[in-house]
């Protein structure tokens, strides 16, 4: 997909989520309306979700669109782990590269995880895309995701 029409279908998105999402203050309802909307939006997506951090430095899985991802991720592990940990996107082009990736599919050769930074820059989870494409995602897909995880967090501020 070239980078013209990944805009207009990330602008697409963003008018859908805007409009889904109105009034709606559930976390774990916005969470999956986003996961759906991402993840049948680019076939390039072949796992997309979110993480919610759960007690002392421990990611949980929460709503996702996907084959079933491991249910638990310490910070200590893998690009997840890595992104909570940091809180900075983590983009990996070739997930056979980055020491401790967490292989819960065999088929993922790329990924991108965006941390959700709440109040007072609070980790609440992490935003985790999977594909089965190498080198899948760009500085786009990266501004664009970033984007829409702000969002989340401003109208989700404690989670
Ligand atoms: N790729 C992740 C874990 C993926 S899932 O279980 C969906 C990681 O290394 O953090």
């Amino acid at each position: 997909m070239d980078e013209g029409s990944k805009r207009e279908v990330y602008r697409n998105v963003r008018e859908r989520l805007t409009a889904l999402l109105d009034g709606e203050d559930d976390f774990v309802a916005a969470q999956a309306t986003v996961a759906s909307e991402l993840h049948h939006s680019f076939d390039y997506f072949d796992w997309t979700g979110f993480y919610r951090t759960r007690g002392a430095e421990l990611l949980v899985i929460g709503p996702y669109q996907g084959t079933h991802g491991c249910l638990r991720i310490p910070f200590s592990r893998g690009v997840c782990g890595a992104a909570a940990r940091s809180k900075q996107t983590q983009r990996v082009p070739d997930v056979t590269l980055f020491e401790g990736h967490i292989a819960c599919s065999g088929s993922t050769q790329s990924e991108i995880v965006v941390p959700l930074l709440g109040a007072g820059g609070a980790v609440l989870g992490v935003l985790d895309v999977d594909s089965n494409t190498p080198d899948a995602f760009s500085e786009l897909d990266q501004a664009e995701l970033e984007a829409l995880c702000a969002d989340l967090a401003r109208r989700f501020p404690t989670g």
